[in-house]
């Protein structure tokens, strides 16, 4: 794929794996909102876009010979595998962990940052529940039409995902503002640095989540259903 302005910041990232690096640098969203054009997505940081694309550039060439992963390869079936065994199956764990240490974290500290540790435990706890019932979504019936190949099928369903994803990376956002970019307190307790360690994981974790979902999934099933390929 040939990178430009105006190349889509989730393809490029689903291309050239290693240029999420400078995405990550610039926090530029490249999985929710990885359907923006690269000069949009730099115009909403208030970033330069040439100077952006010119860092793109020089990752990809310094890692032309290195071995990265690319999605292009791989089915959809073997896309839902790896995205259950990577990223669903730990959350089913991870989530009531970290709620409940948000909300012991509010329990015992309250009168340290009243304000901050409510609001976090809330969002927490509202991330937790939305994500359950997102990922019993995808499961249940978004994943087995995808494996059966009903392609126009699943476009309602893909719609409201992508839809869904955009509000998991409005409460990250909010998650990464009330931790201030997950920097640790001085009188953070153990259990306060884990949870800020745990949900700064998690944010990176989502991220790749949603980007192999958005980018490289759901995008090979609309370009499936554009073409009319049946299987
Ligand atoms: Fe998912
Ligand atoms: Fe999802």
């Amino acid at each position: 794929m040939k990178v430009e302005i105006m190349s889509p910041v989730g393809q490029i990232a689903a291309a050239h794996p290693l240029t999420t690096r400078v995405f990550a640098r610039h926090q530029i969203d490249y999985c929710c909102g990885g359907g923006l054009p690269l000069d949009k997505a730099c115009d909403k940081k208030g970033l330069d876009a040439n100077k952006v694309l010119k860092e793109i550039k020089d990752e990809i060439e310094r890692n032309a010979d290195q071995k990265t992963q690319s999605w292009a390869a791989f089915s959809p079936e073997q896309l839902i595998d790896h995205i259950l065994e990577t990223f669903h199956d730990p959350l089913y764990e991870e989530l009531p962990r970290l709620a409940g240490m948000a909300q012991k974290v509010l329990e015992v500290h309250r009168d340290k940052d009243p304000e901050v540790l409510t609001t976090l435990s809330s969002v927490v706890l509202g991330l937790r529940y939305e994500l359950e019932s997102h990922m019993a979504t995808e499961e249940k019936t978004l994943f087995p039409m995808i494996k059966q190949g009903k392609w126009t099928a699943a476009l309602g369903p893909i719609a409201i995902m992508q839809r869904e994803h955009e509000k998991v990376g409005q409460a990250l956002d909010k998650i990464r503002k009330l931790t201030q970019d997950f920097k640790v307190p001085d009188e953070a307790c153990t259990t306060w640095k884990a949870l800020w360690h745990g949900l700064e994981r998690l944010e990176d974790d989502l991220h790749s989540h949603i980007h192999i979902e958005n980018n490289v999934l759901f995008f090979k099933v609309l370009d499936a259903s554009r073409k009319g390929i049946q299987t």
